[in-house]
């Protein structure tokens, strides 16, 4: 597992996007080839989204032949509820960009058979040649789209309960309502996350700090389901300084010096 270590968001979200533009741009993708993302949702992301978004409209990267695959989507929420993840995404990167409708897949959280809408996502993923890189963040609790603690580490795209936790934490994004928050979600498995070719998660700030010592120092633990990323063949952790808080001076010592060339600069696109 990498460790990328930057000094801020602004710094982490440039490279990730940059990075992504460049992984795009490399693989030359077509319409019968295309380049398959796995996407998140969340504040996490919103400085990639923001970066990628400018990157098309400079002209440097197209997503005419991407194809992409979000993570999760709450169950029960109209898809033009603005705190949907069919909102979300629309709203800071689809809207922005050149991909085609149908080249975007969110979990339908309003399925009349949700069980069958969670089995044929895990194919559609399939038949799309799997996912080429996967962005993801992390919850406070170690989470890794709604996979809470507890998810089984093979888990495939299926019905989740969230925990009160979770709930508490988005009940900002609802009036800071806890009891508006929906208690169930569709979420791709960590099994399905780590089925991509690379995986990237970011993590910023102090409230995270907890999670990420979890997720790099210790063992792997379906009580903090990202920790999984230590077996992925090509897991990138990008963060920020604010989220390194909880680790030992030596792992951010020793990180920031493997990663040296890398964190100075930019993925060329
Ligand atoms: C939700 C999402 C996760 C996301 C997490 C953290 O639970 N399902 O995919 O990583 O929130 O959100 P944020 O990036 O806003 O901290």
């Amino acid at each position: 597992m990498r460790n990328l270590i930057f000094d801020d968001f602004d710094g982490m979200s440039k490279w990730v996007a940059c990075y992504m533009a460049y992984k795009i741009k490399k693989a030359e993708p077509t319409a019968e080839n295309p380049y398959v993302l796995g996407l998140p949702t969340g504040s996490s992301p919103l400085g990639v989204y923001r970066e990628l978004v400018k990157l098309y409209k400079e002209g440097k990267v197209t997503f005419k032949n991407v194809v992409t695959f979000n993570m999760d989507e709450y169950v029960g929420l109209p898809e033009d509820h603005p705190q949907s993840y069919h909102y979300f995404m629309q709203d800071k990167l689809f809207g922005h960009v050149d991909i085609p409708k149908e080249n975007i897949n969110i979990p339908n959280g309003n399925a009349k058979d949700l069980q069958q809408e969670c089995w044929e996502y895990e194919q559609k993923i399939k038949k799309a040649g799997g996912i080429d890189l996967f962005l993801g963040g992390i919850g406070e609790d170690g989470h890794i789209a709604f996979n809470e603690p507890g998810s089984s580490l093979s888990s495939r795209t299926r019905v989740k309960t969230l925990t009160y936790d979770t709930r508490v934490n988005n009940a900002r994004f609802f009036d800071g309502k806890v009891e508006k928050v929906p208690k169930i979600a569709l979420t791709v498995g960590v099994g399905t996350v780590m089925d991509a070719n690379q995986v990237i998660i970011l993590v910023s700030g102090i409230k995270k700090a907890r999670a990420l010592r979890k997720m790099i120092e210790e063992g792997v633990n379906h009580m903090w389901t990202s920790s999984m990323l230590q077996l992925h063949p090509h897991g990138i952790v990008v963060c920020d300084e604010e989220a390194t808080m909880e680790l030992k001076v030596g792992t951010v010592k020793y990180f920031k010096d493997i990663e040296r060339e890398a964190l100075a600069k930019l993925p060329e696109v």
